[in-house]
């Protein structure tokens, strides 16, 4: 089974943000028990908490939901997950140092099939910033997806 693991700094704004998103993709289209999808942070400062309640509000606009708690990116990540998603080149370049040589090319920046660069941090900002994420977010989840499907598509 296709595995995805979102990361970002905290687990508590874009990558929670991401997996709600993609998990109601996979919902939609019936795909729910044909993927294991997770997130986590590449820092530990928000273990055991939940979402952001601004990344929640966002995602329940939308009709989705995060049920999730944070936590800190494991080694054994990278050996578990085929598609591991950073949300920013400075998550990403954490990955690559941690993740061993021969697993990188799991990694990728989550924007990158949108040519999007960074997702910005809302953490520190207001409201439309959650707004923003969302937009970027659903857009290269759907890329995401149907790359995936297709690859699934060669492989089962
Ligand atoms: P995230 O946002 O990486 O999208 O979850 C942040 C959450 C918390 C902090 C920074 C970014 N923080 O500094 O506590």
């Amino acid at each position: 089974m296709p595995s995805v693991l979102f990361v970002c700094l905290g687990n508590i704004c874009r990558s929670p943000m991401a997996e709600g998103i993609f998990r109601k993709l996979l919902e939609e289209r019936g795909l729910s028990s044909a993927y294991q999808v997770d997130s986590a942070g590449t820092a530990a400062y928000h273990v055991g908490k939940g979402a952001d309640p601004r990344t929640l509000e966002v995602l329940s606009r939308h009709d989705s939901l995060c049920p999730m708690t944070a936590r800190q990116v494991a080694d054994d990540d990278f050996h578990r997950f085929d598609y591991i998603l950073a949300m920013d080149t400075s998550n990403y370049d954490k990955l690559w140092e941690q993740c061993p040589a021969e697993e990188r090319h799991r990694l990728h920046k989550a924007l990158a099939l949108t040519n999007k660069g960074d997702v910005p941090d809302p953490y520190w900002g207001g409201e439309d910033g959650f707004d923003h994420v969302y937009s970027l977010l659903k857009e290269a989840m759907e890329s995401w997806l149907e790359r995936m499907e297709a690859q699934r598509a060669t492989t089962t």
